[in-house]
């Protein structure tokens, strides 16, 4: 089978469609045959080199992804849940290696559900790793109500254009920070209230803000702590950049969680429902085939993601 395989950390170019083994599913995995594949920040940081690219390395043949859309051609002995032909998307083996940049994927039945039938299984592939992250912190850390005032950052992105409909869809009032290129469009996602962070200074803007999502980190944990209410919650995702927000928030009198999104297929089956229902729509902004994957990462290198980008076989 073709699979897009990592050489070296390094660069794009790094990485190079070649042929390697299909893999062959144990009695607990079934055979998925890959549609769509979402591209998430987190594979540019690990082709570059992160913690986990060493291991990457030497686990051969060395393949990015965990965003997984496709059709069950092969299942184990023991699978029972899923049938052969089946649509399924999951978020692959996590936080293992998912290895989903390749034409056959195997995958354990737990982290699969059926894709809903609005969303085509070319743009399914982008669904996943984001909106299961936006969808746990939003309803198990934010645990927002009816007119919890929420400030989103960077979101219009992948997670954040998720965490936007979630936030809405729990009875948020949504703050959002993203370019103003992107304010129609986030707007018709739901959200309230617009800041376009390259103009405005989100602190200028509100206060008493109950629950800050933060996709950035850095210094937009010190600033977002200035608008927090007493007692308020600052949920940050980037790994590299959430250091410290515990601390800081508490030293604040306000609560920090250094979020993780978690593989859970109970959550991922909420969030295909309420796609099915309208009520949250993905945003796939690009596609590229598969043999385009360096300009797939370049395009998330080079910032300004609207919604997901994917690459389809
Ligand atoms: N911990 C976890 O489990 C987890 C899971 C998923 C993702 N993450 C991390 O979360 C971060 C976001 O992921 P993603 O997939 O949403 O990224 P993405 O799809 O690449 O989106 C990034 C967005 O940030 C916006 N942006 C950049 N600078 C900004 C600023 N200063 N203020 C407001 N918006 C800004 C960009 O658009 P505009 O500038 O045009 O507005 C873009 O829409 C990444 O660091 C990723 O690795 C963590």
């Amino acid at each position: 089978m073709k699979a897009i395989v990592l050489k070296e950390a390094g660069a794009k170019d790094q990485l190079s469609v070649e042929e390697v083994a299909k893999p062959k599913p144990t009695a607990d995995e079934v055979l998925v045959k890959t549609t769509s594949v979402g591209i998430n920040p987190i594979e540019i940081k690990t082709r570059k080199g992160n913690r986990f690219t060493d291991k990457l390395l030497a686990d051969h043949p060395s393949i990015l992804g965990w965003d997984l859309c496709g059709k069950i051609v092969q299942k184990g002995e023991n699978v029972k849940d899923f049938s052969i032909d089946d649509q399924v998307f999951g978020m692959i083996n996590f936080p293992d290696f998912g290895k989903t940049y390749a034409e056959y994927v195997c995958a354990k039945p737990k982290d699969l559900v059926r894709i809903p039938v609005s969303l085509s299984a070319k743009d399914a592939g982008g669904v996943p790793l984001a909106a299961l992250t936006a969808y746990q912190a939003l309803k198990y850390e934010a645990n927002i109500k009816r007119n919890t005032k929420v400030l989103i950052h960077a979101a219009g992105g992948g997670v954040g254009h998720f965490g936007v409909q979630f936030a809405k869809h729990f009875g948020g009032e949504v703050w959002v920070t993203c370019s103003a290129e992107k304010k129609d469009f986030i707007n018709k996602l739901g959200a309230d209230h617009h800041i376009n962070y390259k103009e405005t200074n989100f602190e200028d803007e509100l206060k008493e803000v109950d629950v800050v999502f933060d996709l950035i980190g850095g210094d937009y944990i010190d600033r977002s702590l200035k608008v927090l209410k007493k007692g308020g919650k600052i949920i940050s995702i980037p790994t590299a950049t959430n250091q410290g927000v515990e601390e800081k928030a508490a030293a604040k009198g306000c609560k920090g969680v250094a979020f993780k999104v978690k593989p859970t297929q109970k959550d991922l089956q909420e969030i295909s429902d309420l796609i099915a229902n309208k009520k949250v729509i993905p945003h796939i902004s690009e596609h590229y085939n598969f043999t385009e994957v360096q300009e797939a990462h370049q395009s998330i290198e080079k910032g300004g993601t609207k919604g997901k980008i994917v690459i389809t076989f």
